[in-house]
């Protein structure tokens, strides 16, 4: 979604606030701006597109001065342009402003501001924002003119929705001030008194490692020197600085063509790191530190429901499937964004278990939080360190597998699975509905993935030929069932996301309730169907499909010499535990979507309208 980057220190901010723009270019593209204090007035530059253009334009129009603010954005109001790019400026341009989130009540501030004779220049819910700070500092009753942290303080009492905003002001120069409520902001310690702020840690990662984050509703002061946190109303508060334990070298490309390749190719490595010290195959069990402690209140527990968005969703559906089946316990996975407003009754011993990549999905976390107000134990599976969601659950296990930059989520997404796996053994474990020798038979199946994950990526050229075949379908649908019906949706989701061909993952068997109409020589099917219990079945699917004219691309377990007779190419998988072939079977699926959409001309790292982190709801 949209980023904010700030810079205060010795060195000239225009580079810097450009090169942090860039690495947080991934969260949301479609604008972006810079505004730098010079000689005592604000200078903007900003442009729609991609963060070059607006590079481009400070080349043209060069702006100096040693501290400032930048933004990259993802549109919510207003479409993308110039005009409505951050940062916004006041009317007298003293105040500027950058925020990410949702002004809810922008709509009747705007108007009653208008009233008030404020003239508007964009479409945004942000320039209220800034119309407010302004009228607060100049005219608000004199309480607030004191100081920019008070005109910030008083005007944001007035919004609802969510926020993290970085401003400055001529009025009172020499700092940013920040604020967070529901977006992600950190501050980042630097040396020699530089002081960053910014949304994504991968913004300031190349100056600074130690990063302190934001707890919502708190604000802070940045100056050249050092940084002050505050909550309002309340005072000074400390905020523990950590350290970032990940490099630059991984939000870089590292010489792929994009991210997400060089992150699909990752999965051997970010499987290993996944699971590393937390296998234990003698006693067939795991380890996960951040259960410690836990262990009678998953004993006791009765019901888990997973929320998640998207992929992560897909994951909890293959984390649903693994529970049920290994732990036997009561499970359900919803979609975080119909949980949060369906009054979803959470019953005493249910533990939620909020699954995301980014920790910081609006709509995840909000689920959370209702699951947590109701009674529940929550737990989390999130991928980014510090993020909000892990710092508001009780327990969690992080996935280790290192920032995921591609739009298109891949190697979240097998880590995921495999963290659901080792939860589904220590419960089950724990609670005794799992053996020792049925535990310790999923714990070397895991053990074997990232080789299998390895041996599978060098199939890259025969998928990508298989793209080439395919890549002008404008249909496309996946089917799977048992474990893999969720790596059909995901096979699915992936290529449309990045390749925009529409696709649809189905249940294989449920297809003969309606979407075999669709079938015909034009629309390739994708079936995943490895040696497993329902081997038989998906293999009757598969016939009813051929019998009707469809095109069968099969995800196959690597001695199957059946289906290769009767589909039009088979993609070959190791054999692995039945509930671990999601796994290796969403590699092949991963690597057809990026090969797809590469050949059509897409921006697989960037696809049009989408953002790595959606912090609204
Ligand atoms: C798809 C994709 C999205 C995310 C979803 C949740 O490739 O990346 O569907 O999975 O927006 O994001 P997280 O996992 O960060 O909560």
């Amino acid at each position: 979604m949209c980023g904010i980057v700030g810079y205060i220190g010795e060195q000239q901010v225009a580079p810097l606030l450009i090169q942090g723009l860039k690495r947080l270019e991934y969260r949301g593209y479609d604008s972006a701006g810079i505004v730098v204090s010079k000689n005592g007035h604000l200078e903007v530059r900003k442009e729609a597109g991609k963060i070059a253009e607006l590079e481009k334009l400070i080349q043209a129009e060069p702006v100096e001065g040693w501290y400032g603010i930048g933004h990259t954005r993802w549109a919510t109001h207003g479409p993308p342009n110039t005009r409505n790019a951050h940062p916004h400026l006041s009317e007298k341009g003293d105040f500027a402003v950058v925020h990410n989130g949702i002004i809810e009540n922008a709509g009747t501030l705007r108007k009653l501001l208008q009233e008030r004779g404020h003239v508007f220049t964009s479409d945004t819910d942000t320039e209220v924002l800034v119309h407010l700070i302004e009228e607060v500092y100049t005219t608000g009753e004199g309480r607030a003119t004191e100081s920019l942290e008070r005109a910030v303080e008083t005007a944001l009492t007035q919004i609802e929705g969510t926020y993290g905003i970085a401003v400055v002001s001529t009025r009172d120069p020499g700092k940013i001030v920040v604020a967070r409520l529901g977006s992600p902001l950190l501050i980042g310690v630097g040396e020699n008194g530089e002081t960053f702020v910014a949304s994504d840690a991968a913004a300031v990662i190349a100056h600074t490692r130690d990063v302190i984050y934001l707890n919502d509703g708190d604000m802070a002061t940045i100056t050249k020197g050092g940084y002050t946190v505050h909550r309002p109303k309340h005072g000074p508060v400390d905020r523990p600085i950590n350290r970032v334990d990940w490099d630059l070298s991984e939000v870089e490309r590292g010489g792929y063509d994009h991210f997400m390749l060089k992150e699909i190719m990752e999965q051997p490595e970010t499987l290993r790191e996944t699971m590393r010290g937390r296998l234990l195959e003698e006693e067939g069990g795991v380890k996960l530190g951040g259960l410690q402690g836990m262990d009678e209140e998953l004993r006791q527990a009765q019901r888990v429901v997973i929320l998640g968005c998207g992929t992560s969703w897909h994951s909890g559906v293959i984390g649903e499937y693994l529970l049920e089946d290994l732990a036997r316990i009561p499970c359900e996975v919803e979609y975080a964004s119909e949980f949060r407003y369906r009054r979803a009754v959470v019953e005493p011993g249910t533990i939620a278990i909020p699954i995301s990549q980014s920790g910081e999905t609006a709509d995840t976390l909000w689920a959370m939080r209702e699951a947590k107000q109701q009674g529940a134990t929550t737990l989390g599976i999130v991928n980014a360190v510090g993020s909000t969601i892990p710092r508001e659950t009780d327990a969690g296990v992080y996935l280790h597998a290192g920032p995921e930059i591609g739009v298109a989520s891949t190697k979240a997404f097998t880590s995921q699975v495999v963290v659901l796996a080792m939860i589904t053994v220590h419960l089950g474990r724990l609670r005794g509905t799992l053996t020792q020798s049925r535990g310790r038979e999923i714990v070397r199946a895991l053990k074997q993935l990232p080789e299998q994950v390895a041996e599978i990526l060098k199939m890259d050229d025969e998928i990508k030929k298989l793209a080439e075949q395919y890549k002008d379908s404008k249909n496309f649908l996946y089917l799977g069932r048992g474990y893999n019906f969720p790596a059909a949706l995901e096979g699915a989701l992936k290529l449309k996301e990045i390749s925009y061909i529409h696709a649809e993952g189905y249940p294989a068997a449920e297809m003969k309730h309606g979407p075999i109409a669709l079938i015909d020589e034009n629309m390739p099917v994708v079936v995943i169907a490895p040696k497993d219990a329902v081997y038989d079945k998906v293999r009757s699917n598969i016939d009813e499909v051929k019998a009707r004219g469809g095109c069968i691309i099969a995800v196959v377990s690597q001695d199957d010499d059946e289906l290769e007779k009767v589909v039009d190419h088979v993609i070959r998988i190791p054999r692995t535990h039945d509930a671990l072939t999601p796994i290796l079977a969403s590699v092949p699926l991963q690597l057809l979507a990026y090969h797809i959409a590469v050949l059509r001309g897409a921006n697989v790292d960037q696809p049009r309208n989408l953002a790595k982190s959606v912090t609204v709801e």
